[in-house]
């Protein structure tokens, strides 16, 4: 079975079938999501659909990550433009 891939921030990222585009963010270490238009930075957090943490954009559509199935070749960016910051407070710019 050949891999998928979908792109965080213009990364090539692996994904599983059936994964959601938070489930694949989280799975390739990606636990941040970016900053939202307040600057709180959004995250996988109740997986339903309720907080809005998870706020991305795909092909311009604003999207709760935990709700949308990944597809192979989809372009997944930050809310708002903005630098990545890793738990362990690395920086990817
Ligand atoms: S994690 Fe709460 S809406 Fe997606």
């Amino acid at each position: 079975m050949s891999a998928s891939f979908f792109f965080w921030r213009g990364e090539k990222l692996e994904f599983q079938p059936g994964q959601t585009v938070a489930l694949a963010l989280e799975a390739a270490g990606q636990r941040d999501f970016g900053p939202s238009a307040t600057g709180l930075r959004q995250r996988y957090f109740c997986g339903i659909g309720a907080c809005q943490g998870c706020l991305v954009r795909i092909d311009d559509t604003v999207v709760e990550a935990c709700l949308r199935p990944v597809e192979a070749g989809i372009r997944v960016e930050p809310l708002v433009a903005g630098p990545s910051v890793d738990t362990d407070g690395g920086r990817h710019d």
